[in-house]
């Protein structure tokens, strides 16, 4: 067996700015331990996000030029149209400028006091939307996947025994829709099996209750049915799209993951009624029906990304990539998720910064170690992300402390991903020197975006 390589040449590339630790210490401090503060050219590797942040294809930037920003009609939204039926089998399309855009309509319309939405977990995004709305937005993830060190073949299972009990508690005509999302961003990128997504729309169908899926990453997930589950090994990538999407009455996807746009997103579906609620909805938020919130080029990218994702070399490196990086910690005995997950590596930082009590931050502090001992900026998903005060004003922390270090499509090589390891694993032999933080500033909601910090002495 030979090397997992990049299944690609470089073309285009783009410069790194590299500066040294005592800057880097600066440039922490004067953006308050705030990874969100730091500007993007004083990062030597930015795993933030994988969102929006991919390399574009030659056959992309062809679409780009391509491209027609007719306002209504274009052979560009056709072009689309055409792609996201073709994965979905859904006939109703609608495109919309990114993942929360389709969220915020979707919800809008289903949602309201009294309403209950279920999902193995909800991005925080799909939440808010399902929250502002006024209604209950409710995660039955499997009990294998709250265990971070516990290898588990699909821990984004929704548990489907919880979700009979929550039906028939809540009452199936007071629950919309129930989404499950693939892969589980928020609990490690973890992939939701086929057997489960069937299950789950057995259950649904029952009860009458439409099942959408939120399909960020469907290309991943994909990838991990073939590999992981029984009986599909042999069976090529876009016909396991095809089953997943078979289940499903709807999707929710965000373009700026598994379709490798900078933006970008829609909405698609079998029910027609629904669709032209979404679509009154969308001519007053988004724009008209056949470009919704982006332009021609855009609607291009997406159509020409999503069938490249599908590529089964493609996929191979992309997962293999995540894994290669986690299994270098372990070896390490660096604390992360485990198994690896379709997206990003994920690091325990309770463990990992042990000394560190969670009221100081511990997975912040890391994050800050991170950028300090090799300009890498990665994002704090713990207490600062999800912390609650109580009455007496402490802080009711998150069930987890992690740090995830997502990694962008196609955009960095295996030496990259090298010196990613090699730092981590520095920032581990060093951690005893690594201080908490104290917050002087915060927002009510989403504080994690605009926090200053501050090291505790
Ligand atoms: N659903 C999932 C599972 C997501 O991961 C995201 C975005 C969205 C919906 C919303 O899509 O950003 O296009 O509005 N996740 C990004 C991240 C922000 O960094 O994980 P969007």
């Amino acid at each position: 067996m030979h090397t997992i390589i990049e299944p690609f040449r470089i073309k285009s590339v783009e410069p790194i700015y590299f500066n040294s630790k005592e800057e880097r210490i600066r440039i922490l401090e004067d953006a308050f331990y705030n990874p969100f503060l730091i500007h993007s050219n004083d990062v030597l590797i930015d795993l933030l996000t994988d969102s929006g942040t991919s390399a574009m294809s030659s056959n992309q930037w062809g679409g780009i030029m391509r491209g027609d920003e007719s306002y209504a009609g274009s052979p560009s939204f056709f072009r689309f149209q055409k792609a996201v039926q073709d994965i979905t089998g859904m006939p109703l399309v609608i495109p919309t400028h990114q993942g929360r855009a389709s969220e915020k309509i979707l919800f809008s319309i289903l949602g309201g006091k009294g309403k209950y939405f279920i999902s193995n977990t909800f991005f925080d995004t799909t939440r808010a939307n399902i929250e502002f709305s006024g209604a209950e937005a409710i995660d039955l993830l499997c009990e294998e996947g709250k265990f971070p060190s516990v290898p588990a073949p699909f821990k984004g299972n929704l548990d489907t025994e919880l979700l009979k009990q929550c039906i028939i508690e809540k009452g199936a005509a007071n629950i919309p829709l129930c989404m499950l999302t693939i892969t589980n961003n928020s609990g490690g990128g973890q992939p939701v099996s086929m057997q489960n997504i069937r299950e789950v729309k057995q259950i649904c169908a029952e009860y009458k209750i439409p099942l959408f899926i939120d399909a960020c990453r469907f290309a991943e997930n994909a990838w991990f049915i073939k590999i992981r589950e029984k009986g599909y090994a042999d069976i090529p990538v876009p016909e396991i799209v095809k089953e997943i999407f078979s289940y499903a009455d709807g999707c929710t996807m965000s373009a700026k993951k598994d379709a490798f746009a900078n933006i970008g997103g829609f909405l698609a579906m079998h029910d027609t009624e629904l669709a032209q609620l979404c679509r009154n909805l969308l001519v007053i938020t988004e724009g008209f029906p056949t470009y919704g919130g982006l332009a021609g080029r855009d609607l291009e990218a997406i159509a020409i990304g999503l069938q490249e994702v599908m590529d089964a070399h493609y996929l191979e490196y992309r997962i293999r990539s995540i894994e290669y990086l986690t299994e270098k910690l372990i070896a390490a005995g660096v604390p992360v998720m485990q198994p690896a997950g379709g997206h990003a590596v994920y690091l325990d930082a309770k463990q990992f910064l042990s000394h560190i009590p969670v009221d100081q931050y511990p997975g912040e502090a890391l994050v800050g170690a991170l950028y300090i001992e090799g300009g890498i900026r990665s994002v704090e998903i713990g207490s600062l992300m999800f912390g609650k005060y109580a009455e007496s004003g402490e802080l009711i922390p998150a069930a987890l402390e992690l740090v995830r270090l997502a990694i962008p499509r196609r955009v960095y090589t295996q030496s990259h991903i090298d010196y990613v390891a090699e730092v981590i694993i520095e920032v581990f032999k060093n951690r005893k020197n690594i201080k908490g933080l104290r917050i002087v500033e915060e927002s009510p909601v989403l504080r994690h975006f605009t926090v200053k910090l501050t090291p505790v002495n």
